[in-house]
């Protein structure tokens, strides 16, 4: 693998992938742990901290609230403020969440809760995506939020004196849930959430960690105002939605044989696991053990015969972030891929159905789109393309993938490779290591 250009990533095939890795740490909860230290009591150590340049967009809007942050290396320190000791960004000065959803989403919540106005703004791509999905919660806790055309970014919001809600989710998202209840810190009396289905749980997890009071029966998780919190000294898993990539990598190039070290495994975030290895996929964990409410351990993944992959409408929130590195897996099993009841991803970083279609097709595979989903035909033989991942992290390293296994008389090339740092910094090198 040779960069030939700045931002161009050539793949070529590679004739198996070994060795022992490990991956950043985990996004989801890099950003969370991180926010609620910013409202704790005292100094919170987080190792492990994700080097993903959206984690480092939440810390910057953290320190423009007078939140002293000392970083070093992958450990973090945050000096917390309390729960009401977030300062008024400077005059003139917005928030810039770059290209994460998760900051600018999440951090809506603890902005909700402030006296001061705050603005927020985000780049091309998340200035495409939907914001009236937190902006209508918040407001009915009593927060003002005006938005940029059609609810989309920036967010101008004035906060203080927010009232406890009963809120049921329209829509499965994690971001919007942790948004509420963080938005429910500031409210007094028990502020509810209800989701339709089950979304990751770093933020319920963490909260109860920092000494909250954290309610939780079936579909339902309640959280009582104005807490204190308390500094915690925290370990960030790996991220298994960055570990899924070479999971899928090491699925598919024959007789590979990896094992990723420290990776999450809350059971919110393994649904993949449970499809591949249904698929016929051999993934063992090891060493498993629980760290700071997280269970995190080790996954052995080695070259496998798959039979199909098909995703349910249920199960789609499970496996939101994995859906186009399935899709590229898909490829090469006996029956397919198919999705069904995913419109959702039509709305994160790209539009993952329209650039994972897209970009299957120049591969040469037979794909199909649909409204809210698509299918993928197994046993395909990919060709070297141009790939095209719309600044898109999860797309460029799906089909860095696909360009593993193309077939080797073009090399696969990468545009706009560099959008990768967005989660997994140094991900071709370590690609470039297991294929030795
Ligand atoms: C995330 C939730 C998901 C996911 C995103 C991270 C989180 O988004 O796609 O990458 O950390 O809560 P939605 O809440 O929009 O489903």
């Amino acid at each position: 693998m040779s960069l030939f250009s700045r931002d161009v990533e050539k793949i070529r095939p590679a004739k198996s992938l070994k060795g022992t890795i490990s991956v950043p740490g985990d996004k989801s909860i890099s950003h969370r742990y991180a926010m609620v230290a910013a409202l704790a009591e005292g100094t919170s150590e987080i190792r492990g901290y994700a080097a993903s340049q959206d984690c480092h967009s939440t810390l910057a809007c953290l320190k423009k609230m007078g939140v002293k942050i000392d970083e070093r290396g992958e450990t973090v320190r945050i000096h917390g403020r309390g729960l009401d000791g977030l300062k008024p960004p400077p005059d003139g000065v917005e928030l810039d969440a770059g290209n994460s959803g998760s900051t600018m989403r999440m951090l809506s919540g603890i902005l909700a809760g402030q006296s001061f106005r705050s603005v927020m703004k985000g780049d091309a791509s998340l200035s495409q995506r939907p914001m009236s999905r937190i902006v209508i919660p918040l407001e009915l806790m009593g927060a003002q939020i005006k938005t940029g055309e059609g609810g989309r970014p920036p967010l101008e919001i004035r906060g203080g004196s927010l009232h406890a809600v009963r809120y049921e989710l329209p829509v499965p998202s994690a971001q919007v849930k942790s948004a509420v209840l963080l938005a429910g810190l500031f409210a007094p009396g028990e502020t509810q959430v209800i989701e339709p289905t089950p979304t990751r749980d770093h933020t319920e997890i963490l909260l109860e960690q920092f000494g909250a009071d954290i309610g939780r029966h079936q579909r339902t998780i309640a959280i009582q105002g104005r807490p204190r919190l308390e500094a915690q000294s925290l370990q960030v898993p790996g991220d298994i939605s960055s570990a899924a990539f070479l999971l899928g990598a090491g699925l598919i190039v024959p007789g590979s044989d990896l094992v990723i070290h420290n990776v999450g495994l809350n059971p919110t975030r393994t649904a993949l696991l449970d499809v591949l290895v249904g698929a016929g996929g051999y993934i063992k964990i090891l060493n498993i053990e629980m760290v700071n409410g997280e269970l995190v351990g080790d996954l052995h993944v080695q070259a496998s015969r798959l039979k199909g992959i098909e995703i349910s409408p249920e199960m789609v929130a499970g496996v939101i972030d994995e859906v186009p590195m399935l899709a590229v897996v898909g490829t090469q099993t006996e029956e397919g891929f198919r999705v069904r009841g995913a419109a959702e991803l039509r709305l994160k970083e790209s539009d993952r159905i329209r650039t994972v279609v897209d970009n299957l097709r120049r591969m040469g595979v037979e794909a199909e789109e649909f409204p809210d989903g698509m299918s993928v035909a197994g046993r395909q033989k990919l060709r070297g393309a141009d790939i095209d991942p719309q600044g898109d992290h999860r797309i460029a390293m799906a089909f860095a993938i696909a360009g593993l296994i193309a077939d080797p008389v073009k090399p696969t090339r990468i545009r706009s490779a560099q959008c990768v740092n967005v989660s997994f910094p140094g991900f071709f090198k370590t690609l470039g290591k297991l294929a030795g």
